[in-house]
Order: structure tokens, then C-alpha cells, then sequence
């Protein structure tokens, strides 16, 4: 047993993500709509480029920003989101977006700096900032706003301390994604207080309803981040990248070096196959997860007590519900009725009375599931004490 004077003071408070909690109550035919990972294999060029660099002999160390040929790349990939010409002198591979976005936290955010984070957003950005000694300042996301963040609520929590402005679009766990005049509005707010924005756009091929629009568009100030995890469905492989001008790659590089030394070499050549071999498996996921998000909407839609935006990208939905029960006890009632999904408290306080399902499953799974999400929830005291499905569109 490690007691509490033994770890460091920065984990203390830090606590592991309430998304798995559930798994273990779960039984072994549970409808999994919990984890934000796709249920599809790499591209099978993919797989073979991974191993034909390990039998090639590809496997020693690389560059700590990453091999040449997957940075020319990225920056490819990128060029029509970037505002001006981008080159592999501004890309940095990293060990997923999970260690890219460690990686800018820990080069950036000093002790007493504040940090704008999403509520609901994803996990780790209130954790990594409180990690390296930030404050995390919450801004809101809320359901009647189209889970947009509210610039006046923005402008009046900058401070002069405040480092950096998290922005995640198409975003977790809310599915919403910022049209081009809401990047550009948040961009020029940032511009004008002179505030970096980390955009963590792993979603961007995952938009259904409108093209993706980056803050690499708009914005100077921008380090961006990007994930091999769920566009190639490589969320095992961690593989991901920065996107940023070359003074802060310089940065990042040391805290990176210090870090990972460098991405994994063979995964990297599997990396330079997925982006410039062909897509038809990329676009043939995005096509089977629209489908899913118009069928899990209108089963949502359908049943009484909640309330469901259809969601533009990403592959998760986050209904509010209207019953007196908060959403870790009614995420615990669904797993122990066979529905593993996540309570929106997860996300931040203003996640409480949501849930958040991943529809990262067939179309008959996601009917099992809201089958059981039916009969769980149809006995509850509904809080406004009315019972009707209010779809918002
Ligand atoms: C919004 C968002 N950012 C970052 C990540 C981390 O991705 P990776 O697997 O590349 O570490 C996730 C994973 O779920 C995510 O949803």
C-alpha cells in the first residue's frame, strides 16, 4: 500500500477516470457503449507496412520528433487547414494524443498559470494541468447552447494568468462540432488577449453533416493535436501528432525527448501507410457511423425522460435526462442490467444528468442497448414530474 506522503504532491486529488469504473460490474455479454474506441481493425495495408518495417529491421531508435517521411506526411495531410505553408519543421510525432497533449501541458503551463478547459470535456485536460501545477478554469458547454462554448463566459474568465485555451471539436463527450464562424469567432478572442489555444481535433475526420473546420485556419497562436487512434482505428498502436509553428516544436521537443526519447519506430512506417495508402476503410467507417448516430438518436429521441441533440461528429451520444437519480447511480443500474455506458459526471459537474454512450457497436447492439436503457429507466421519478421524450431536433 503506497500512502499518501509517498507520491508526489502533483497526483494528489488526481484520481483515475470514472469511464471504467463500470466494466467491472459489467457481465460478459454486456452491450459496451462505454469506451471511445472504434470497433473496427486497422486497414490491412496498415497492418502489413507494421510488419514488414519490424521483419525489415526498422526497429531501432528514431528522431525524437519523428521519422522525416511520416512528418512530410502529416504536414501533407494537413496543408489545406493551415493558414500558411506547413512543412514537416512543424510537426511532431507523438506516443497518441494522449502523451501530445501531456507533452504541450508540461512545456506551457507553469505553476499558478490558469488553464480554460471544457465542462463536460474530456478527461485529461483538468487532470494534465493540474499535474504540472495549473489551475483548471472551467468554461461551459451546455446543451441549449449546441454544447458551443459561450465567448462571453470566455472573455470573462481570462485572466492575466491565464495560460492557454483547451478547445476540442468535434468534441468528447458531446458529439458537437464548431461551425467555421465559431472558430473563427473563439480564434480572434484568443488573438485579441494574446491566449494559445490547444486544439484537440482527433475527430476531425468524423464529421457528419458539415466539413470539419480547424482552428489551424484561423489562428497563429494554435498548437494542434491529431490521433492515428480513431481514424484508423489504431487506438492500441499510440500514434499521434502536434501540429504547431516551429518555435514552439523547439519547445515541446525537449519536455518530448525527456519523455518518450521517440515514437515507436516500426508503428511510425505503419503511420506513412495509413495516410498515403488508400482511405476506402476510413471513409467506409465515417459511413457506418453516421448511420449509427442517426439510428441511436431517434431510439434516444424515443424514450421518455430524455433529451438528445443529434450530434454532428465524433461517435458518441450525450443525452440529458430529466429522472431524480444522478448519472454514476444510473450508469451503475444499466451495467448491472447488462449496459455498459458513461455518467456524464465523468466529464466534469456539468456532465452530471447526462450519459454518454459510444456507438462504437452495430446498429443491433445499439438497439440491445437502448432496449435495456428503456426498461431501466421507465420505473424512475421523473424530476419535473412529466414523462415525454423532448428531442431538441
Ligand atoms: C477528445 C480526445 N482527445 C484525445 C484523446 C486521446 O487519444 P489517443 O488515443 O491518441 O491518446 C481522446 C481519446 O478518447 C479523445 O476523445
Amino acid at each position: 500500500m503506497v500512502t499518501k506522503d509517498l507520491v508526489a504532491r502533483r497526483l494528489v486529488g488526481i484520481e483515475m477516470s470514472g469511464i471504467r469504473k463500470m466494466f467491472e460490474l459489467a457481465g460478459t455479454d454486456s452491450v459496451n457503449m462505454g469506451l471511445g474506441e472504434p470497433d473496427f481493425n486497422p486497414p490491412a495495408h496498415v497492418v502489413e507496412a507494421l510488419h514488414d518495417a519490424a521483419q525489415g529491421g526498422k526497429n531501432g531508435y528514431g528522431p525524437s520528433l519523428g521519422l522525416p517521411e511520416l512528418r512530410s506526411a502529416l504536414a501533407h495531410r494537413i496543408k489545406d487547414y493551415w493558414h500558411e505553408d506547413v512543412s514537416a519543421d512543424n510537426i511532431i510525432v507523438t506516443a497518441g494524443a494522449t502523451q501530445g497533449l501531456m507533452a504541450i501541458m508540461q512545456t506551457f503551463v507553469d505553476h499558478g498559470d490558469e488553464a480554460l478547459v471544457p465542462d463536460p470535456g474530456f478527461v485529461l485536460y483538468d487532470a494534465q494541468t493540474r499535474i504540472c501545477g495549473g489551475f483548471p478554469i472551467h468554461y461551459s458547454l451546455l446543451q441549449e447552447n449546441g454544447f458551443k462554448p459561450d465567448l462571453d463566459e470566455i472573455q470573462e474568465k481570462i485572466t492575466p494568468r491565464t495560460k492557454l485555451w483547451v478547445i476540442n471539436t468535434p468534441g468528447n463527450p458531446t458529439g458537437a462540432c464548431m461551425t467555421r464562424d465559431e472558430v473563427r469567432a473563439a480564434s480572434e478572442i484568443a488573438e485579441d488577449h494574446g491566449i494559445m489555444i490547444v486544439a484537440d481535433e482527433v475527430y476531425d475526420f468524423l464529421t457528419f453533416d458539415e466539413e470539419h473546420h480547424s482552428f489551424l485556419s484561423h489562428h497563429d497562436n494554435v498548437i494542434w493535436t491529431n490521433s492515428f487512434s480513431k481514424t484508423f482505428a489504431m487506438t492500441g498502436w499510440r500514434l499521434g501528432c502536434i501540429a504547431t509553428k516551429p518555435e514552439y516544436v523547439k519547445a515541446i521537443e525537449t519536455m518530448h525527448y525527456y519523455t518518450v526519447a521517440c515514437p515507436p519506430t516500426p508503428i511510425q512506417w505503419a503511420g506513412v501507410a495509413a495516410i498515403e495508402g488508400p482511405q476506402d476503410d476510413v471513409e467506409r467507417m465515417k459511413s457506418e457511423f453516421r448511420k449509427r448516430r442517426d439510428h441511436i438518436t431517434r431510439r434516444i429521441q424515443a424514450i421518455d425522460g430524455f433529451t438528445m441533440q443529434k450530434p454532428g461528429g465524433a461517435f458518441y451520444a450525450f443525452p440529458s435526462y430529466d429522472f431524480q437519480v444522478k448519472s454514476e447511480d444510473l450508469a451503475l443500474a444499466c451495467a448491472k442490467a447488462g449496459l455498459i455506458c458513461s455518467p456524464g459526471s465523468a466529464f466534469g459537474k456539468l456532465g452530471e444528468h447526462h450519459l454518454r454512450f459510444s456507438y462504437a457497436c452495430g446498429i443491433d447492439e445499439i438497439d440491445r442497448g437502448m432496449d435495456i436503457l428503456e426498461q431501466v429507466t421507465q420505473e424512475l421519478p421523473v424530476r419535473s414530474g412529466r414523462r415525454t421524450a423532448t428531442p431538441l431536433v
